[in-house]
This record gives C-alpha cells, structure tokens and sequence, in this order.
C-alpha cells in the first residue's frame, strides 16, 4: 500500500499543484472592467428560470460591469414570469427582456442560440445538458452549466465530447459543482493534495438529508408536464438524487483523491420511507464504494428521508492524518502530523463562480471545467447503475454503459412512461 502510495502521492502532488494553480481566484483584486478591452457588452441567455437559473443569472449580473441578460427560456411561463420580476428588482438597468425575447417551450433554448447572446446559464433539470452543451458550444456561446452535466453515460459521452470541441473553439465552460469555487474549500482540499494528511486512503463523505419539495399537480397538467413539474422524482429527468443533489459529495471526494478515476464500483441502495406513487421511480437512499488502484477506498451514504439525522460532510484519512469538511457547520480542520483549522475568509462561492467565468472570458483565456466535471458526473452514475444492478462495475464499463435513461426527444406532448423502479439482482446493468 504504502509503495503504490508513494506512487501514487507523487501523481496526486503534481495534479495538487496543478489543481491549486487552476483553482486560485483569477484577477483578484482587480476590477474586471479595469481594462479598456472589457468595454464591450456581454450578452447572457437564461435556459432553466427556477430557483438555481434565476440565482445564477442575478450571479452573472453582478460578476462584470458590461453583462446584461437578453433572453430567458422555460417551458412554463410562471416560471419565466417570476424570474424576470425578481431579476428586475435586483438589476433594473442590466434585465433587457422584453416579451418578444421570452421564450416559453422546449425549444425556447434554440431560439436563444439563435439571439446574439455571448454566453448561456444551462440551469434546467439534468437531462436536458448533453444536448444544451452540444447545441451551445456548436453556437459558440460560453457556458455556465449546473450541475449535474448528464444522467447517463450517452450523456457524459456527449458532454466530453462536447468539452474538447470547446477547448478548440476557446470557449469557456464553468460548472455549478460549487465547493470548487469555495475559498476554505480551496485552502482545505490544496492541502490534503499537497500531502497534509499523508497519502490518503479513505474517504467517507455524506449527503444525509430530508425530504425535499412536491408541487401539487394542477388540473391541465398532461402526464409529461407533471413529470417537468416534479421532475426531481423521475431518474431519466433527474438522474435521481445521488446525481442530483448528492453529487457534491462526490465531486469533494473526487477532488481530494486528485480526481483520478476509481477502478470499481458497487453499491446498495432503495426506496424504504419515499414509497408513495407520486414520488415517481427514484431511490431515497444509497450506500457507494469506490475502490482505487492504490487501494484506496471512497464510501458515500446519501439519502433523502425525513425524520433522520443528517450529515453533509466529507471526511479524509490519511496515512498522517484526518480532515474533516463539514458542510452544514462551515468547518474545515485537518489534524494529525499538521494541525489546522481554516481561520481565513469566507466568500460567495456562486458569485465566485461567475466572477471567474466572466473574467476568462474578458482576458480571452477560456476556463474549462470539462473533465473533472464530467469524472464526477459518472462516479454518481456509476453509483446508480451499481445499486440498481446489484452489480460491481469497473469504472470502463460505466463510461461505456448503453443504458439511456430517457427518450431521444422531449416535448409537453410526449408520452413517456418512466423506467420500471430498479430492483438489484433483476435490473441489469447495460
Ligand atoms: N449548484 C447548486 O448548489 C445547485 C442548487 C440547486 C440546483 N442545482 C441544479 O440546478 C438545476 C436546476 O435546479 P433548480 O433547483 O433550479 O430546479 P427548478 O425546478 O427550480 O428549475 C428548473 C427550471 O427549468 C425549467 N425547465 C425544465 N425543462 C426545461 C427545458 N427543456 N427548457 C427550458 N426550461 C426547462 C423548469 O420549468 C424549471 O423552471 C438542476 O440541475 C439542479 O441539480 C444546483
């Protein structure tokens, strides 16, 4: 262990460092529209106006002096009605939509691209990315993308595919995995890859939490928009929740293993408190094992069940020592050969998020969150094929999965009856 450690220490401390170099706020300190060359406008399309779309636009808004927001798309026009009004209130100068540039309906995205807009917020249900990212890179529009990127492994394919052709083309794409745009995360995670706990050999990291929302379904509401209503409930839409909301706990153990890729998969998981029909074919709870070359091992325990304790952290053992990120309490410490608490500053890691995405695009060197975005997205697939099977997978074999959790095309009036709920030992892995 301790050989293939050392070997594999020496990997992590380049990618720590290389990790730490990407991960340090970019022109900080310097107002973004200090240079001359930043006089332009730029112009932003919202795609996905609920809670986490309108908070990203207010982000975009607020991240450079020269952004306005032109165009929003959702395919309910509530929705688009209460983003603009709250965006209005907080940016009555920056907010130029008018009725002709709200685009209610799946293909309000397309009519987006096709507006003069710089860069697009992707923040609909998951399902929807693969296509979004393709469709806008191919645009050649820069890109904030929420978390996660895909449900699938059609969809990661697609995805990096996507990734490379925007690396060519020098266009920017940001992700909404957060914590990497959180400064006592930053500071804390550099240090577990710059060796401060030792060569790392387990992680147990968590995302224990309560029931979460149910919209009630309203007379008119045709089976697919019931499901685009409550769309958390259904995996082809959502992914499920390991994907959905659990996947940030991932992505932290991702990050600390220097996301380098896991050899095999296997896991448990079910339905025990949610069981209700209308809570649609999800899962409330899953167990993951992530087994690395050197040994190393990633446990993961997510589930949304009321009643329960809770737990949102992320813990690291090392071979000299333990860190503890505990995300509810905002506490970050490593103790062990080095004894360390974060002491600096908070920041606001969304608006950290678009203060980066709009500087790279200003300075012309774009930022590409596309691989580790991508790795991470498939280790919470991954974890749900494995608990549906009841198979152990490689790592390979979810990359390469066939299985397509959806239809190819979504409209309000596709009829689409959901995956039966999985059964481990009789859903098979594909
Ligand atoms: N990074 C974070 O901390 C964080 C927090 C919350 C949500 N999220 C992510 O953001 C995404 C959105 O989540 P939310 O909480 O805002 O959900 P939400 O339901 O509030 O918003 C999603 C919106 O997308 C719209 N929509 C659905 N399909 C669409 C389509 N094809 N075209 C246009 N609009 C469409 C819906 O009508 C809805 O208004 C999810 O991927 C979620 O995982 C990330």
């Amino acid at each position: 262990m301790k050989e293939r450690g050392n070997t594999r220490r020496s990997f992590i401390k380049t990618s720590g460092a290389i990790a730490a170099a990407a991960s340090l706020p970019l022109y900080s300190g310097i107002p973004l529209y200090a240079s001359p060359s930043n006089s332009n406008v730029l112009k932003v399309g919202l795609i996905g106006c609920g809670g986490r779309g309108t908070g990203a636009a207010n982000q975009a808004l607020k991240a450079d002096k020269n952004v306005v927001l032109t165009a929003m798309a959702d395919i309910f026009e509530d929705r688009i009605t209460e983003s603009h009004q709250n965006l209005l209130k907080n940016h009555p100068d920056k907010v130029k939509v008018d009725k002709a540039n709200r685009y209610v309906g799946f293909d309000g995205f397309d009519k987006i691209l096709n507006s003069d807009v710089d860069v697009v917020i992707l923040a609909t249900p998951p399902n929807f990315r693969p296509d979004h990212i393709e469709k806008a890179v191919n645009a050649g529009k820069h890109i904030f993308t929420e978390k996660p990127m895909a449900v699938d492994a059609p969809g990661v394919r697609r995805v990096l595919e996507s990734v490379e052709k925007a690396k060519k083309k020098n266009l920017s794409i940001v992700s909404g995995f957060c914590w990497r745009y959180h400064s006592p995360k930053r500071e804390t995670f550099g240090k577990i890859l710059d060796g401060a706990v030792g060569d790392v050999h387990t992680i147990y990291n968590t995302y224990n939490t309560g029931a979460l929302w149910w919209r009630d379904v309203q007379p008119g509401w045709n089976s697919m928009m019931k499901r685009m209503r409550n769309w958390i409930y259904h995996n082809w839409i959502s992914g499920d929740h390991i994907i959905e909301q659990a996947i940030h706990s991932i992505d932290m153990m991702s990050w600390a293993f220097g996301d380098v890729k896991p050899v095999s998969i296997t896991a448990t998981g079910g339905r025990q408190s949610r069981i209700e029909e209308q809570y649609g074919n999800v899962y409330d709870h899953f167990a993951v094992v992530y087994e690395y070359e050197n040994g190393a091992k990633g446990f993961h325990f997510c589930r949304q069940q009321k009643n329960c304790s809770n737990s949102y952290a992320v813990e690291v053992m090392g071979s000299e020592g333990h860190a503890m990120i505990d995300c509810i309490r905002n506490r970050h410490t490593i103790t062990g050969k080095e004894q360390w608490r974060f002491r600096g500053e908070d920041n606001d890691m969304y608006q950290q998020e678009h203060d980066e995405l709009f500087a790279s695009i200003r300075s012309g060197k774009a930022m590409n969150d596309g691989e580790w975005m991508m790795r991470s997205t498939l280790l919470g697939i991954a974890g749900r094929m494995a608990a549906y099977s009841g198979q152990t997978i490689t790592y390979d074999q979810a990359l390469n999965s066939q299985e397509k959790l959806g239809p190819d095309y979504v409209d309000q009036n596709t009829v689409f009856e959901d995956p039966a709920i999985a059964r481990p030992g009789i859903t098979p892995f594909l």
